[in-house]
């Protein structure tokens, strides 16, 4: 007889919550800084966490191998801007060697993928999220506030030419900033072969910038608006993520729409996130969360605590989020706490 339980034993347990969701796909923050300060995400001026609270490289690195052991198979790095982080490439490349892990993704603005899309592909990242509101450089600084269009352009060529399987560009539609965009965004995606999402934007955070319910256009919105410039086919693929996907007639490419207030996608959720200084959170819209960091550090040598610690999370897993535009946000993290 033991009294081993099932998640004592590495390679044996799978994450499943109280909702009977399986849950395979964790997205990790690995810095809450960023070169941008995008007008939906933060406030301008922002504190940042001091680097004791952040997780280690190596934490992380372990973290992931054992939310592998527990069944999870995709892992997206996110920030922040997580190629702002020193040194991130050393996780890459450990990520890129866990024998459960079947793809490695990554969201990222871009600013810095000139110089790391190849070692990016090489260390097996397969495909790369780059946020991308705007074609205009004026809007571009108004919209990121300290970004430079050019560099993400450049990033997004060097990603084109390193070969991703899949590269995505993620848009959050704003009224009166870039609604006007929609479709100028979607036909440079389509003809370099890329897939495009759009967001509504999400009351994450106080941003004190715009009016979240003024600035608020529907998916419903952008879908006509693309459709006057499109044949949109839908689709049934999904990615494991929140996107619902259109083909286009003569691309390659493909259309997603990520809709928090208009379809919610919470039903089918198989994600969890882990923030910067450790917190997995359950949800995006809500505040449940379990504190992996204190695991790590107190019992660095013996993974079964922080094995415990995930599995038991499973069961404060919310049912979905209720955002409301037109109420004082309920969630006081901004986005680059929480990895978009
Ligand atoms: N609502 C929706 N999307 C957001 N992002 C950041 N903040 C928000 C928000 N409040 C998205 C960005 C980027 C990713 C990191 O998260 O567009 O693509
Ligand atoms: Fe930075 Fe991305 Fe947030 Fe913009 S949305 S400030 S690029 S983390």
């Amino acid at each position: 007889m033991t009294s081993e339980t099932t998640h004592d034993r590495p390679g044996s347990a799978t994450l499943i919550d109280r909702f009977g969701r399986k849950i395979t796909y964790v997205r990790i923050s690995v810095t809450d800084r960023c070169d941008m300060r995008c007008v939906y995400c933060m406030a301008e001026d922002m504190t940042f966490l001091p680097r004791s609270q952040i997780l280690t490289l190596e934490e992380i690195a372990r973290l992931a191998r054992v939310f592998t052991e527990l069944g999870v198979t995709k892992i997206r790095i996110t920030g922040g801007e997580p190629l702002r982080r020193n040194n991130v490439m050393w996780l890459f490349e450990q990520l890129g060697q866990l024998s459960k892990l079947r793809e490695l993704v990554l969201t990222t603005n871009g600013s810095r993928l000139a110089a790391l899309a190849a070692p990016l592909r090489d260390a097996g990242v397969a495909r790369i999220n780059i946020s991308l509101d705007t074609l205009r450089p004026d809007r571009f600084k108004r919209i990121t506030r300290f970004g430079d269009l050019s560099k993400t352009l450049a990033g997004i060529d060097a990603a084109l030419a390193a070969g991703f399987r899949r590269l995505k560009l993620n848009t959050v539609v704003l009224r009166h900033m870039n609604h006007d965009e929609v479709r100028d965004l979607a036909r440079f995606a389509l003809t370099r072969g890329m897939d495009i999402s759009y967001i509504e934007e999400m009351p994450l955070g106080v941003i004190g910038d715009h009016d979240r319910a003024a600035a608020y256009v529907s998916s419903d919105e952008i879908l006509a608006m693309l459709a006057e410039a499109f044949e949109l086919l839908p689709s049934t693929e999904r990615t494991g993520g929140p996107s619902r996907y259109y083909r286009v007639r003569g691309y390659h490419g493909r259309v997603g729409l990520i809709s928090p207030h208009s379809h919610n996608f919470c039903g089918d959720c198989n994600r969890v996130r882990v923030t910067a200084e450790g917190r997995l959170l359950l949800c995006l819209g809500q505040e449940f969360s379990t504190d992996l960091r204190h695991e790590l550090r107190a019992h660095p040598q013996d993974d079964t605590h922080l094995r415990r610690a995930i599995v038991d999370a499973m069961e404060i897993k919310p049912h979905g989020h209720d955002f409301d535009l037109h109420e004082r946000p309920v969630i006081f993290r901004h986005m680059n706490m929480t990895g978009g």
